[in-house]
């Protein structure tokens, strides 16, 4: 349609499902759709991603719905511009907080978040599974990054700063197919959006504050190691000698607020899913945990980084069900791609995750739930960018690491103490935000007896 495009024929509230059903009718790999006033290319052919992958020919575009995330995230390292020096200088700065010794250093606190949600769930019969994951998950960031306790898990309710993050992504979200002068007229939406934003950075305030007033610079329940704020508030970047500024760590600390928990909660959700779906995997996972979590054994960092199954469900788990569903690319030059394909310098194109994780070119039976893909003798084998979880290059996941230490935790100490089972035999509902994940989905969990 003129102006529009095809902006109103993509539901608001699952265009990735939406852009995925188109992907099935076009079997070779690439559409394009006009969208607004924006000609986008979307792209899942594994072949033609390995184009879009390669760096010196293609760049992660910050433009809508990332340029709408901005007027909160700002220049925060998601939705910072990768040309802008502040991205590199964040960059760096805060690289060092996300290394081996740091997961280890934040393990004590990884622990005490998971065995939260173990204490809740041992008086519990029926859990939502994506509410309380989102608790351990944020709760997690917040206390291993920048000290700072949300204590999710003592109130029935969701913490309100999570009710305004869920709304001003929706709203960025609908803003993403409105022409800007429809966002202009809606008001009331536009006022309830910025205080939306006000309360989360109410909220950013405070955690700034509270580690101002302690002074300890972050190192203080982080096994020596500084934590994401202390980097911040503390560190300079090696390479120009500079600190960051006040407005972008604000930046950054929302950032990571948002981006460090919807993700990994969404990984583990879905993890739990598919085990329940897949009982001989279930079965397996069991029997792992036992061996090297027997009894009430304390899980260590050294046990969770022997285990082998759990990570296999995890890999396999962000293979099927990718909780942010596509990435932006963009040509740095006027470009041809898969030899027939044009592209002009700049065009958005969309990698949608989906349809390139469950290729048939890249993937042998591709709709099955199999962790053995993931035996160090099969990984070899896979096509090199057909699974991207964690995106591509420079601007891939920085938190990549910790989100598979804290995810082994929390699946290992579920497994080790419960019996979980789904006797309405749930059937997968999306909800989706700039991530997805499963939605209205309870489980019934009851402690385990050894034999089990
Ligand atoms: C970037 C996925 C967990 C922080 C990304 C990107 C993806 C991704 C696909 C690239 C986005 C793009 O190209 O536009 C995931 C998944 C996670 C996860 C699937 C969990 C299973 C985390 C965690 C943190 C984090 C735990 C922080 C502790 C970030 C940041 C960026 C990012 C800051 C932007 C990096 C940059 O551009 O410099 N993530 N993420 N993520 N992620 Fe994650």
């Amino acid at each position: 349609m003129p102006i529009v495009g095809n902006a109103l024929r993509i539901p608001r509230d699952r265009p990735s499902e939406f852009f995925q059903e188109v992907a099935a009718r076009h079997p070779g790999g690439l559409y394009r759709m006009e969208i607004l006033d924006r000609s986008v290319v979307f792209v899942y052919d594994p072949d033609l991603v390995t184009e879009l992958c390669d760096e010196t020919r293609f760049y992660k575009p910050v433009d809508a719905p990332l340029s709408i995330v901005r007027d909160f995230a700002g220049d925060g390292l998601f939705t910072a511009r990768g040309d802008d020096q502040i991205w590199g200088q964040a960059h760096r700065i805060l690289l060092p907080a996300f290394g081996q010794r740091s997961m280890k250093a934040y393990f004590p606190q990884m622990l005490e978040v998971a065995e939260a949600l173990a204490a809740k769930w041992a008086t519990a019969d029926e859990v939502d599974v994506p509410a309380d994951m989102t608790r351990l998950t944020l709760d997690t960031i917040s206390l291993t990054g920048f000290g700072y306790r949300f204590r999710s898990f003592e109130s029935p309710e969701l913490h309100p700063f999570l009710r305004s993050m869920g709304n001003a992504l929706t709203e960025a979200m609908v803003r993403n197919q409105q022409i800007p002068l429809v966002t202009r007229m809606k008001r009331r939406a536009d006022e309830a959006y910025r205080a939306d934003i006000a309360r989360m950075r109410e909220l950013v305030d405070e955690v700034i504050r509270e580690r101002r007033a302690g002074g300890d610079g972050g190192t203080g329940g982080a096994g020596g190691v500084t934590d994401l704020l202390g980097l911040m508030l503390e560190a300079a970047d090696p390479r120009t000698g500079e600190r960051l500024p006040d407005e972008n760590i604000r930046d950054q600390v929302l950032t990571f607020l948002i981006a460090g928990h919807e993700t990994t909660s969404g990984l583990l959700s879905f993890a739990i899913y598919n085990l329940l779906r897949n009982p001989h995997v279930l079965a397996q996972a069991y029997a792992e945990v036992d061996r090297l979590l027997p009894g009430d054994t304390v899980p260590t960092y050294e046990t969770i980084m022997k285990l082998d199954v759990v990570p296999r469900i995890l890999e396999e788990t962000l293979r099927i069900w990718s909780p942010i569903p596509s990435i932006g690319r963009a040509p740095r030059e006027d470009t041809v791609i898969g030899g027939r394909y044009p592209l002009a310098k700049g065009t958005k194109c969309v990698v949608l995750l989906p349809p390139l994780h469950r290729s048939p070119k890249a993937w042998d039976r591709p709709e099955e739930f199999d962790i053995d893909r993931w035996l160090p003798e099969n990984k070899a084998a896979h096509h090199p960018h057909a699974y991207k979880p964690f995106g591509n290059g420079e601007r891939a996941c920085i938190g990549r690491q910790f989100a598979l230490t804290e995810a082994r935790l929390a699946l290992a100490l579920v497994l080790q103490r419960f019996a979980v089972s789904d006797p309405e035999a749930y059937r997968m509902e999306i909800k989706q935000t700039l991530t997805v994940k499963p939605d209205n989905f309870t489980i019934r969990v009851r402690p385990r007896k050894p034999s089990e």
